[in-house]
């Protein structure tokens, strides 16, 4: 690929929006599974739910179904209506009939270089074993059983051995800590938990079952833990309560055969929390049918993902990234990944690129934010590997500058190899925003919608954007992989996401956005109080909760201050309770991250003696920004004191 017009300058996002274009080369032509995107669209477009008919088509189904999409209940949408099907026959049994039983599913490396391989037929048996193990337990279709661990094998085989059952799986980030999983266990009444004794990060080691045995305590709930040994180092195990996983997988009863539950195509497959507008997570639920034929549908176009490829998403299980395209949607497609415990500059800023040349990883999907950490290292730590492996890259999780963006096409894919910038949420499944390899790119754009996505920037009355004039990103028909409800919350799912545009019934991302004057999309940034710090989705108010459980902290307000690696870090401003210590910003520091976890611990924490406010009592995060940002204030008329 080589760019039409050069520009180096790093214009912000969506700023010079037709600077660049990158045409894909006749190799990538030559390749590309779907070799004339506009026509692909123009396509689908014509019958969005006869395209994705045909998608589903691709993969295996116990029964048809017999309506693929009914929206008689909008927006409780329904999809492949009387389809029975379970994610696991397509991701493992289907495999066991030809030549893949015998391939790699997982490559896996720790942290500290031990290595690991699983062949698609190895996988199945230990998800068997397990799904033993679990039924042993008393987990029954429905039940929800939390996962909170590292990126080790074993995370893999504990979602499909729940999702085979029937029973959803609630994974839990293993950088969160105890508030964070005692909140989710409790709210999805979880009564197994699976977890490990520790994890590797950056060669330290972090003490999962600690955490786990006081979010247990503090949640109720949960009869029993499951124990998967990594670290090695002591931890409690309670008398009939704990388990160690590999003496379980030892017995008897982890017998290697196992049905496969069918399931409704609209039967709950997993619940997945994150943050929203309030303190309390919300479970966004997603299902057995539209989801597999969504993840597996846009991984096979957008990432070509062909029998010889290794893959690579280098996000973590515990976020939807890792869900639909580490552990479903490769697996779906029959295809070989590698999986990577450890930090990315760990022991040197070269392993990632180390792991590419290891493993001749040919497609590597991750975030602008790990991008830009490794940026900052130099190009001299790639060009030590040979990198020659790589046809295609992938970001995610929030705007790709363009200086990143021609580092990661120049330095990583050698010019080369086109990067997919895929826009989409948990709430989506799959994605939503995102070119194909034949795509002609422009650096910070995700380009546009998939075909049969239907997507628009509008106004507040609904009416679309101009070229170029921001808006808000809306979804304007149901799609396969869309969230079906809020666990246990559906007023929620209509409310947040559904209300706005209630009218025109469409589905309201929280991001605005704009188009340039070819269609293009440009994500301007998150509308509500949800903050992507170095990707990772969280919200102010959680933050806040967290801050204003310690004792000496009367009121807390947050607020995103942009940064050139992480996009975005937390400043926090709180007010000390009267009569108690000052605290200290490190003691703050030090409670956020034991309630909530490393990830939403404030780069910085103010005590102050009073926050801006309206006179109605609601916080002025505006004003706060502007201050530490240095900037204008602005209009002061609402603010009360
Ligand atoms: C942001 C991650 C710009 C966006 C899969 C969205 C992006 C939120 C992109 C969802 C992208 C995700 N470009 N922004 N390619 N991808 N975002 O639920 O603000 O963790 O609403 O899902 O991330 O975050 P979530």
């Amino acid at each position: 690929m080589s760019p039409q017009q050069s520009d180096d300058r790093a214009a912000p996002a969506g700023a010079a929006a037709t600077a660049e274009l990158y045409e894909p080369s006749p190799d990538v032509l030559e390749a590309a599974h779907v070799k004339d995107w506009e026509n692909a669209r123009a396509e689908a477009e014509k019958d969005p739910v006869a395209f994705w008919e045909e998608r589903a088509r691709e993969l295996d189904w116990y029964e048809p179904w017999d309506q693929a999409l009914d929206d008689s209940n909008a927006p409780f949408f329904q999809w492949f209506v009387g389809g029975k099907t379970n994610v696991v026959l397509n991701a493992l049994d289907r495999h066991m009939a030809n030549a893949r039983k015998n391939k790699l599913a997982l490559i896996w490396e720790g942290e500290n270089g031990e290595q690991a391989t699983m062949s698609y037929f190895r996988l199945r048996q230990e998800v068997n074993r397990f799904a033993n193990v679990l039924k042993s337990m008393g987990v029954a279709k429905g039940d929800r059983v939390t996962i909170y661990m590292g990126r080790i094998p074993e995370i893999i085989v504990a979602m499909l051995a729940t999702v085979k059952i029937g029973a959803m799986h609630s994974v839990v980030y293993g950088g969160f800590s105890t508030e964070a999983l005692a909140e989710r266990i409790e709210d999805a009444r979880s009564r197994v938990l699976i977890t490990a004794d520790g994890s590797y990060i950056r060669g330290k080691t972090v003490p999962l079952k600690q955490i786990a045995d006081e979010a247990v305590a503090r949640s109720g709930y949960v009869e029993h833990v499951i124990v998967v040994r990594r670290t090695g180092e002591p931890v409690n195990m309670e008398a009939s309560r704990d388990y160690w996983y590999h003496e379980l997988m030892a017995l008897p009863i982890a017998s290697p055969v196992c049905e496969t539950e069918p399931m409704d195509a609209e039967d709950p497959m997993f619940i997945l929390y994150t943050s929203g507008t309030t303190g309390r997570p919300k479970g966004v639920l997603h299902t057995h049918g539209g989801y597999q034929v969504q993840i597996a549908t846009t991984l096979k176009w957008v990432f070509d993902v062909q029998d010889d490829d290794r893959w690579w998403c280098a996000a973590d299980p515990g976020w939807i990234t890792g869900h639909s395209y580490i552990v479903y949607g490769p697996l779906i497609l029959g295809a070989t990944s590698l999986l990577y415990e450890g930090a990315p500059d760990y022991p040197y800023p070269d392993r990632w690129w180390r792991l590419v040349e290891q493993y001749a990883v040919s497609v590597l999907y991750t975030a602008p934010t790990a991008i830009r950490g490794l940026m900052r290292f130099g190009g001299s730590w790639p060009q030590r590997h040979d990198l020659s492996s790589l046809r295609l890259l992938g970001t995610v999780g929030e705007p790709i500058n363009p200086e990143a963006w021609r580092w990661y096409h120049n330095t990583i894919g050698g010019g080369r190899c086109p990067i997919m910038d895929t826009w989409w949420q948990t709430e989506t499944g799959g994605f939503m925003i995102t070119p194909l390899p034949v795509t002609p790119l422009k650096p910070g754009s995700g380009t546009k919608p998939f075909p049969g996505i239907e997507m628009d920037v509008v106004r507040d009355d609904g009416t679309s954007c101009d070229p170029n004039e921001e808006g808000k990103l809306v979804v304007k028909r149901p799609w396969p992989g869309m969230l079906r409800t809020i666990y246990e919350d559906p007023d929620r799912y209509v409310e947040q996401y559904w209300s706005e545009f209630a009218e025109q019934g469409w589905y309201l991302t929280g991001d605005s956005a704009r188009r340039d004057e070819d269609g293009y999309v440009w994500i301007i940034g998150r509308l509500d109080d949800v903050i992507k710090v170095a990707g990772y989705r969280l919200g102010t108010a959680e933050i806040e909760s967290a801050l204003v459980s310690h004792p000496s902290v009367s009121e807390a307000a947050v607020i995103a201050v942009p940064d050139e690696v992480k996009g975005n870090v937390i400043h926090a401003f709180c007010i000390p309770t009267a009569g108690t210590e000052k605290p200290t910003e490190e003691t703050l520091k030090q409670h956020v991250r034991k309630e909530t976890g490393p990830i939403a611990v404030p780069a910085r924490i103010e005590i102050v003696d009073s926050l801006p406010k309206t006179r109605s009592g609601k916080i002025m995060r505006r004003v706060l920004r502007a201050k530490a940002l240095g900037e204008p204030v602005g209009d002061l008329s609402t603010l009360a004191d």
